[in-house]
């Protein structure tokens, strides 16, 4: 139950491992690519190297992970990743190299992450998106995910101000059920319509 491989049409999922650094480090250095994501762009092999000890071997030493590295079949090379967290917002994350995207990819890994998880009796899965990023959110949309309501946040460690859209799905046949710790939380939170 910890990051079990999958195969998808054209890609690996699989755990990062330590001779995945260059990988890592490729995909974390660049600008564009970790602008709405909380931590900044690293700068060398060692940053890479502590971030896959912090985010990655950490969690794979747990009982229970979904943390993926996400590679095209033809080499097994990282280009990207994806993640479920185990907290109770069981947050929904990925990330992928620039030249990667339009084409489908995280759209195809987030279908066999979730299919996973499901599969392993997760209730839900949760996704926040910057407002300025509606690609994210486009993904979100794309594997079945429901626009909840937005928020606002001091966000950290960048220590701007966030509006997020929080989406969600239900895994169990809940549907009712919104991760509601968001909205709490927040003193600024609201619906948007049509979204
Ligand atoms: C967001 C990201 C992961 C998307 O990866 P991708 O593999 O290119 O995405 P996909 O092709 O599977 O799906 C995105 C699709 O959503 C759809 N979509 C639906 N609504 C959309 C909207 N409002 N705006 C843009 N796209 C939308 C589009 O069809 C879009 O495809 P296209 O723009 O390539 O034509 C990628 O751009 C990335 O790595 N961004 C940087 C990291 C990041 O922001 N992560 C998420 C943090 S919350």
């Amino acid at each position: 139950m910890n990051t079990p491989a999958l195969e998808t049409e054209r890609l690996i999922l699989r755990k990062f491992t330590e001779q995945d650094m260059e990988a890592l480090f490729l995909i974390l250095q660049d600008e564009e690519v970790n602008r709405f994501l909380p931590w900044y762009p690293v700068k060398n092999m060692e940053e890479a190297k502590r971030f896959y000890e912090e985010r990655y071997a950490a969690k794979y030493a747990q009982p229970q992970a979904y943390a993926y590295a996400v590679c095209l079949k033809a080499d097994d090379y990282p280009i990207g990743y994806i993640k479920v967290d185990m907290e109770e917002h069981h947050d929904f994350g990925y990330g992928l190299r620039k030249e990667f995207w339009h084409k489908g990819i995280v759209t195809e890994a987030a279908k066999a992450v979730i299919k996973q998880v499901k599969k392993d009796g997760l209730s839900y899965i949760t996704a926040t998106h910057d407002r300025n990023n509606p690609r994210s959110g486009g993904v979100m949309r794309n594997v079945g995910m429901k626009y909840q309501y937005s928020y606002e946040e001091q966000w950290q460690p960048k220590n701007i101000l966030v509006t997020f859209r929080m989406y969600q799905l239900n895994l169990d046949g809940n549907e009712s059920r919104v991760y509601k710790k968001y909205w709490d939380t927040s003193a600024v939170h609201f619906i948007e319509p049509n979204l």
